[in-house]
């Protein structure tokens, strides 16, 4: 049935306005007081388990039930309902929009890939998910140069890897419609790393229109947040990643978001405006336009998990696509400060200038200090990067 509308199309603001002229009609709304709407609203739930109370299991599509019963059951589910728009009109909250809303954070609560099939809580499948990055975070001594000889070679570095990772994904979407999550979002906040980015830009460029490219894009929900933004407006947005996979759920989610309208403050001019392609960041003949802004989060972290050379190439890709003082915005779990602003130093890059840090939660799992997640700005002039 999914897809496929069951019911009668009936609107939460027609239960609303129904009862409330049914209460009007009756002078009711002196009792209608929201602790009197909740008591009743309990009782009704009460009398709703009586029709369950002592049958054992119950079979879906209440099997073995008689009519009358179902009806009753119906009545009493009805009750509630009513009751329950009542109250959250009396406690002035739109509940239609709560209800969406609530959806939302539900599905970014309990992630498709990590809760199908399993009655785990959140916070479980949280902690889950942190001890999976912990496990790929190398040894750390901010005092010296990242120990890259050291460094864990994790499957993180790999194509098959992300390759796998999106397929699974875009299959958990065609099924449940799912959207999955991008990389660190628990960590740093959507929100908070959006409104620091748009500080970011807005300090270094003005309102200007300028253009961003997001490196290893993923799932593209990074760059539809950023679309979404009511303080810029950006010239161009391009995810860029290698995984196929990965651009073809870039592209579904993209897709969907534009003909359900179904992030509210969506603005679906923004969104469309994103273009997802398939591009090897550490390819020789790498070609883009310049860009003034270049983000990276969590890619930076599986070239660091590759090879030295692949984390070489990187640095002489971002020195071509980014325009001369651009702005780098970078989200790390490997990396500390200090050892991210040693990378871009001399001599593929002229300069490096530190102008932001947002710092996340660090989370601790098992006894163990797990990844501190470090977001830094920093200003880059390419100097001239070794050609291959
Ligand atoms: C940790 S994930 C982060 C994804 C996304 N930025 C996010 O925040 O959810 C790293 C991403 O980098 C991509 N990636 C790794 N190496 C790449 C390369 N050489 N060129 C382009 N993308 C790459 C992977 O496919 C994966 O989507």
């Amino acid at each position: 049935m999914v897809g496929e509308a069951k019911w009668n199309a009936l609107s939460f603001e027609e239960v609303r306005s129904k009862s409330e002229k049914f209460s009007e009609d009756r002078d009711w709304n002196q009792f209608h007081t929201p602790r009197n709407l909740l008591l009743a609203m309990v009782g009704e739930v009460g009398e709703l388990s009586e029709c369950f109370q002592w049958k054992g299991e119950v079979a879906e599509n209440l099997k073995g039930f008689s009519d009358a019963e179902k009806h009753h059951i119906g009545e009493e589910m009805s009750d509630v309902l009513v009751y329950l728009i009542r109250l959250a009109d009396k406690c002035g909250v739109d509940l239609p929009s709560a209800v969406l809303a609530k959806m939302i954070k539900n599905e970014e609560k309990y992630p498709a890939h990590l809760a199908r099939g399993r009655s785990t809580k959140y916070t479980e499948l949280e902690r889950e998910s942190a001890s999976k990055i912990s496990q790929v975070e190398p040894e750390r001594d901010s005092e010296n140069q990242p120990e890259h000889e050291d460094k864990h070679v994790s499957e993180l570095g790999k194509y098959e890897y992300w390759s796998s990772t999106y397929e699974r994904e875009l299959e958990d979407f065609h099924e449940e419609g799912a959207y999955g999550e991008d990389w660190f979002s628990r960590h740093t906040g959507r929100g908070r790393l959006r409104k620091f980015i748009e500080d970011q830009i807005i300090n270094a460029f003005g309102q200007s229109s300028i253009g961003l490219l997001d490196v290893g894009c993923g799932n593209g929900l990074f760059l539809m947040e950023a679309a979404q933004s009511e303080r810029l407006t950006f010239q161009e947005l391009l995810g860029i990643d290698y995984a196929m996979n990965a651009i073809e759920v870039c592209r579904a989610y993209q897709e969907k978001k534009l003909k359900n309208r179904d992030w509210m403050t969506a603005t679906q001019e923004g969104i469309d405006r994103i273009k997802f392609s398939l591009m090897d960041f550490l390819d020789n003949s790498l070609e883009t336009r310049s860009f003034e802004v270049v983000h990276d989060k969590g890619t930076l972290d599986a070239m660091y998990l590759s090879s030295d050379e692949n984390l070489g190439l990187y640095m002489r890709n971002l020195a071509r696509v980014l325009t001369d003082r651009g702005l780098f915005i970078i989200t790390s779990c490997n990396l500390t400060k200090e050892e991210l602003m040693r990378l871009f130093s001399p001599p593929v890059f002229r300069s490096a200038k530190l102008l932001d840090e947002l710092s996340h939660t660090s989370f601790t799992f098992g006894g163990q200090k797990g990844s501190a997640v470090t977001t830094l700005a920093i200003e880059l002039t390419p100097g001239a990067p070794p050609r291959t």
